[in-house]
């Protein structure tokens, strides 16, 4: 699984520069640049293994792995922002409204969103109605019943007189992790005309695993090898998994859902085990 994980690095790195070359060298491109830099591409990993499942080959997969990440990137770009979490740190640099400033921060998530629709419709993902279909569900995934709909319910429970309860909280993740995770495990699915069940049900308990675990980092995590703040959920006064499971019953709570997550795939046999094992990774990532 490392190595491909690592071999998927490399060639999203390679397409999403090569993607911004024509754009030229203004402060938002090469602030495009620098928010796609780095991150341990889970999403573009879910697209090009759910491809492989189907015999969709990496050199398609790769446009719509570019595209995922290119709108991951976005929504961390806007997620640090003052008015969001005013974060300093981001992958282990500077976040983007620092190393700049704020609007070109601003900017830069709107150029990457639109890139991310540029990027998953190129002729080579598939024919025009997979390419629309493909686009549609990226939108709904991003968007105001999905990721920015997770962000707002996150922003608004900072505020909230009582904090929210776990049905709230998974509520939440769905929309704020969640939706991009599963629109990416079940592309390759579609890329193929395939039933994109089974991929579905894998990324909804991985997604919740996902952000379990990303919220165990922000309590026993540090800075340093997190590549980004921690301690900033309880500061916040944030309900979370942890704060409403414990840390051990968080634990056990993902470990459950990857368990979860590596059923949905059984009648995959030998070839889901690249899935499983990423499964397995995010919940014993430190960052
Ligand atoms: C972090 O996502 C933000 C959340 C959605 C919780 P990742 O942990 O996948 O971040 P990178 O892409 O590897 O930096
Ligand atoms: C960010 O969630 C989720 C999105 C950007 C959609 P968090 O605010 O928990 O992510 P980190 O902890 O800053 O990476
Ligand atoms: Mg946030
Ligand atoms: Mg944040
Ligand atoms: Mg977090």
């Amino acid at each position: 699984m490392q190595d491909r994980l690592e071999a998927t690095q490399r060639a999203v790195a390679a397409h999403l520069s090569q993607a911004l070359a024509p754009f030229g060298d203004g402060p938002v491109t090469q602030a495009m640049g620098y928010a796609v830099a780095g991150g341990k591409r889970i999403r573009a990993m879910l697209v090009i293994e759910g491809a492989r499942l189907h015999g969709v080959s990496a050199d398609r997969a790769l446009w719509p792995a570019a595209a995922i990440e290119a709108m991951h990137a976005y929504s961390l770009v806007h997620d640090d922002l003052p008015a969001m979490d005013d974060d300093a740190l981001r992958r282990g640099q500077p976040t983007v409204h620092l190393r700049w400033d704020e609007a070109t921060a601003i900017l830069t998530g709107d150029a990457l969103q639109a890139l991310a629709f540029e990027l998953v419709t190129h002729p080579e993902v598939g024919s025009g109605e997979v390419r629309a279909d493909l686009a549609r569900d990226l939108a709904r995934a991003a968007g105001a019943q999905g990721m920015v709909l997770g962000q707002a319910l996150d922003i608004a429970a900072e505020s909230a007189p009582v904090p929210l309860d776990l049905d709230q909280i998974t509520a939440l993740q769905a929309g704020k992790t969640g939706a991009l995770i599963e629109w990416a495990a079940t592309c390759g699915a579609r890329m193929a005309g395939a039933d994109p069940t089974p991929l579905g049900r894998y990324a909804r308990a991985l997604g919740l695993a996902f952000q379990i675990q990303d919220d165990v980092i922000d309590v026993t995590g540090n800075a340093a090898a997190a590549g980004k703040a921690v301690g900033k959920d309880a500061a916040a006064g944030k309900a979370t998994f942890v704060s409403l499971l414990g840390l051990d019953g968080a634990r056990c709570r993902a470990a459950t859902l990857v368990d979860e997550a590596t059923d949905a795939l059984s009648m995959y046999g030998k070839d889901a085990e690249t899935l499983q094992q990423l499964a397995r990774f995010v919940i014993s990532r430190q960052t």
